[in-house]
């Protein structure tokens, strides 16, 4: 049975006219690490709240379908029960500092603190989750303070803490460089490797089909395509449906036109690309 199943599941908020979510139906084995892509408003984050329990349980509006996660029911289940399983990192990183703490340290051990860990262990964890995300030396700093790729960590950091079962990353590097980027989705892959499932929106086409097992493309709260990372980020229909893509894919679809691509598939990587170009 999937980890994740999602039958039918429309939604549409208070104030929005019509349904933000449409039919989604979608499953995610244990472990798998998928990336859903999309343009503006296309529904990415309000998935993420729908897979996060947000969605119903605390932004109202009209719900139908069904939302399972390791067997276990949205509709069935309180927010509080749901969120000690399901992770969600926000796309704003500010909107996961809690304001109740002076430190990096002791915003990274709240969540640990609400659920009662004893003391020596929340040590361990927290310290564990920062040298594993790659932000130790930020321990003491005010969460304040930091620049938006290290609060994307520190948010990062926050839910693997609480080690879940379902982690769910809404742009988790949107104000990271290329090597932060990088580094978060060997992070995110090595989770994935050690069982967690992972849910990520993301916009760069290259780390994703270097690092995810599989791509759904969000259009109007509807799945327009999914699949393998190579075959989804280099369909035309992404380019037909004003979806970003990889710069060495659009390079390589030109170069196909005018006869200087040669191979079946496009590339989505620099290393891709470099070895089509080859002679
Ligand atoms: N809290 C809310 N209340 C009412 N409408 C909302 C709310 N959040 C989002 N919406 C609307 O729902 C639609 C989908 O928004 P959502 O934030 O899920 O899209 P997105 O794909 O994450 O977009 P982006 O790429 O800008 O992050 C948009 O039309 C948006 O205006
Ligand atoms: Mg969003």
């Amino acid at each position: 049975m999937a980890f994740i199943n999602l039958q039918n599941v429309t939604y549409k908020y208070p104030l929005t006219k019509g349904p933000v979510l449409q039919n989604i139906n979608l499953q995610v084995r244990e472990g798998e690490f998928v990336s859903v892509i999309g343009p503006n408003g296309a529904g990415k984050s309000t998935l993420c709240y729908a897979l996060a329990g947000f969605v119903p349980h605390f932004f109202k509006g009209e719900f139908s379908g069904e939302i399972e996660v390791d067997g276990k029911q949205s509709s069935k289940s309180t927010l509080d029960e749901w969120v000690l399983n399901v992770g969600l990192a926000f796309q704003n990183p500010f909107n996961q500092i809690s304001g109740a703490k002076y430190t990096v340290f002791e915003e990274l051990a709240f969540g640990l603190e609400n659920i009662g860990v004893p003391r020596d262990e929340m040590k361990v964890r927290v310290e564990e989750a920062m040298a594993l995300t790659g932000i130790s030396d930020l321990a003491d700093r005010s969460p304040y303070s930091l620049s938006g790729g290290q609060q994307q960590r520190v948010a990062l950091t926050s839910i693997l803490v609480m080690r879940p079962r379902l982690l769910v990353l809404d742009e988790p590097t949107s104000q990271m460089d290329p090597i932060g980027t990088r580094e978060v989705f060997g992070v995110v892959r090595r989770m994935a490797e050690q069982g967690m499932t992972v849910v990520m929106v993301e916009h760069k086409m290259e780390w994703i089909a270097e690092f995810a097992d599989r791509v759904i493309a969000l259009k109007e709260g509807q799945i327009l395509m999914e699949g393998r990372p190579n075959e989804v980020l280099t369909s035309d229909l992404l380019t037909e449906n004003g979806f970003g893509v990889s710069r060495y894919t659009s390079t390589a679809r030109e170069a196909k036109k005018r006869g200087l691509w040669r191979k079946d598939h496009l590339p989505v990587t620099l290393d891709e690309a470099v070895e089509g170009f080859k002679k």
